[in-house]
């Protein structure tokens, strides 16, 4: 099965109790709309191409794990569309979802899909408990304080703010989370893999920084020039357009240099 169909089978089978009797349909239907259609799945695929470079023994939890960081991604997206943050009217090209079932069913939706994030990857990896320990851990330390997504987000409202530290936490570690969960789900170590998804993730966000300022709306589905607007720290604002264009490529060779040639012995 191609990676891509891999993905959408374990997103579908994480949601799948949206459906059960008695279930309130509209936050349901919220939830799909955040996670379907997807943008590009890059932390999933991310995940499950260093769970094939270490072996990839146990498909299942691979897959859990997948679902598992996208669905936090996409609860990142719609707390990160509201009003309260920045504010945005559109994401993948359509709405977002405060706009199209409102405030309150928007703030419930991201905290069930990060709940259930965490659900998914319980049931989809208990075959291997010390395995799943170590994979809620990881998870875990992406999303939440002191370094997490939460934790960056939360850089917003701080007075003083490090684009390093910004960048990290609100992008650069679920994408280590990712490569570090796609080892551990296949039995290796995590460790060594975690420089190649930190860097990723912060030349991810600086070319988000760079979107911003240079690209289309229509071309990105979603809006532009939201960093100037919200008076945001971002890679254009503190090195300008060359300096963040360098940084970028920095970033990324970083991440190249960083990918483990030899593999560690299955744990
Ligand atoms: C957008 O992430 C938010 C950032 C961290 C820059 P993506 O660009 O991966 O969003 P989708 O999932 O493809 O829409
Ligand atoms: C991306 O924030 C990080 C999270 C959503 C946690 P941004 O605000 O920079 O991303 P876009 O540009 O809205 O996708
Ligand atoms: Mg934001
Ligand atoms: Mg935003």
């Amino acid at each position: 099965m191609d990676v891509i169909a891999r993905i959408e089978q374990a997103l579908d089978r994480a949601m799948v109790g949206l459906d059960s009797p008695g279930a309130p349909p509209l936050l349901g239907s919220a939830m799909r709309y955040a996670v379907f259609p997807g943008g590009a799945r890059i932390r999933p695929k991310l995940l499950l191409a260093v769970a094939r470079a270490c072996g990839d023994d146990d498909p299942e939890a691979a897959e859990a794990a997948a679902a598992s960081i996208e669905l936090l991604h996409c609860a990142s997206l719609v707390h990160d569309d509201l009003p309260c943050f920045d504010d945005a009217g559109t994401r993948r090209g359509k709405p977002t979802v405060h706009r199209a079932y409102g405030e309150p069913l928007a703030v419930l939706c991201g905290d069930a899909l990060i709940v259930m994030a965490f659900e998914a990857l319980a049931r989809g990896a208990s075959a291997n408990p010390i395995r799943l320990a170590s994979l809620l851990v990881t998870v875990s330390q992406a999303v939440g304080m002191p370094g997490g997504i939460v934790a960056g987000q939360s850089w917003e409202c701080e007075p003083a703010v490090d684009l390093t530290e910004y960048h990290r936490a609100k992008t650069g570690v679920l994408f280590a989370a990712a490569t570090m969960a796609g080892a551990i789900a296949a039995g290796h170590d995590g460790t060594p893999w975690r420089t190649l998804g930190a860097r990723l993730g912060e030349a991810f966000q600086v070319a988000d920084d760079l979107h911003d300022v240079a690209s289309k709306a229509e071309d990105i589905g979603k809006p532009v020039g939201r960093d100037a607007a919200l008076g945001r720290c971002s890679a254009v604002r503190e090195l300008g357009l060359a300096g963040a264009l360098a940084r970028l490529d920095r970033l990324v060779a970083a991440a190249m240099d960083s990918i483990p040639l030899a593999q560690a012995k299955p744990s």
